[in-house]
């Protein structure tokens, strides 16, 4: 047998998930285990089901990868795969709709509203954008209410600033995440099940050099400062911790889930996405739980193979 690890794909994040699956491949290659590293090509199909693969790690970002299409198809093809099911995964890839989950078991989320692009042709632009700020006030966060890896992503501290922000956010979906920014601490809080029970790893602090964690600071080491585990009170450490077990659970996530959360300055804990295939490059936060809980990310990355090909 053998255990294909999918990478690369046809998302904005195609480049990121490409170093994903080299690591993830790597990892699993350290400890002899025999990895093919397959791009999603028009042979994918074709090849799993021929030489179907003892189980395959899903590395994918982004649309497909995330959305759960790629593992609709792994289920038509009865392979088993690492990490959530196709369901879960459309609930938690929909950033509105992961809000107002994790927010009916109890976690606070920034108050958000989500503006499909067709909007600003009906109602104008400089009157959707007006209402925004009368609204929500500022500072916003603007985001694809569909993405990942920060495109499309900026903040807006003056009302000026947002309609840039909404192009630079349709350039990467149809549907644009409006949310109340709040300035603190962003940590990243992964979870790794074992024995269908989700333990969670050490949160990570990001202080990113210029203060915004964009793809750049995201992708280029050395722009981008992690501290682990993250510098917050036991109290606030234990909330994120909590936070992030909650999520995972609430929205019926299997395997592992990288769930990223700000913590503002009366150590109150607010949600603002789920990542059902966290980032594995060398600047990725998962791998950098994974050191900080003193584990090895090969016996990880084979315990999750494990898990789901018994
Ligand atoms: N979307 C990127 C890969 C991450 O969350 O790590
Ligand atoms: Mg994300």
């Amino acid at each position: 047998g053998h255990v294909v690890v999918l990478a690369g794909g046809l998302s904005y994040e195609r480049e990121v998930s490409l170093r994903s699956g080299r690591r993830v491949a790597d990892a699993l290659r350290a400890l002899d285990i025999p990895v093919e590293l397959r791009d999603t090509d028009a042979t994918l199909l074709d090849a799993l089901a021929t030489d179907p693969p003892d189980v395959v790690f899903p590395v994918l970002h982004g649309a497909a990868g995330e959305d759960g299409s790629i593992r609709d198809v792994l289920e038509l093809l009865g392979v088993p795969y690492v990490g959530a099911r196709p369901d879960a995964c459309r609930v938690a890839w929909d950033k509105p709709t992961a809000k107002a989950v994790v927010a009916r078991a109890g976690l606070s989320t920034p108050a958000s509203v989500a503006l499909p692009k067709e909007i600003f042709h009906d109602l104008g632009a400089a009157s959707v954008l007006d209402r925004i700020v009368d609204r929500m006030g500022l500072p916003l966060m603007v985001k694809p209410t569909r993405g990942g890896s920060a495109l499309g992503a900026s903040v807006v501290r003056n009302a000026d600033e947002l309609p840039a922000a909404m192009v630079g956010c349709f350039a990467y979906g149809d549907t644009a995440l409006v949310e109340r920014y709040i300035e603190g601490t962003e940590v990243a809080v992964s979870v790794i099940e074992r024995g269908g029970e989700p333990h969670p790893l050490p949160a990570v602090e990001i202080v990113a050099a210029d203060g915004r964690y964009d793809y750049t600071a995201r992708y280029d080491a050395g722009d981008t400062e992690f501290v682990t585990p993250a510098r917050l009170s036991p109290e606030a450490t234990e909330r994120v911790t909590a936070a992030a077990v909650t999520a995972h659970r609430a929205l019926g996530l299997r395997d592992l889930s990288r769930t990223d959360l700000i913590v503002d300055s009366s150590g109150e804990v607010h949600f603002l996405e789920v990542n059902v295939a966290p980032g594995m490059t060398e600047t990725s936060l998962l791998p950098r739980a994974i050191a900080a809980a003193g584990l090895d990310l090969s016996q990880v990355c084979r315990d999750l193979l494990t898990q789901r090909f018994t």
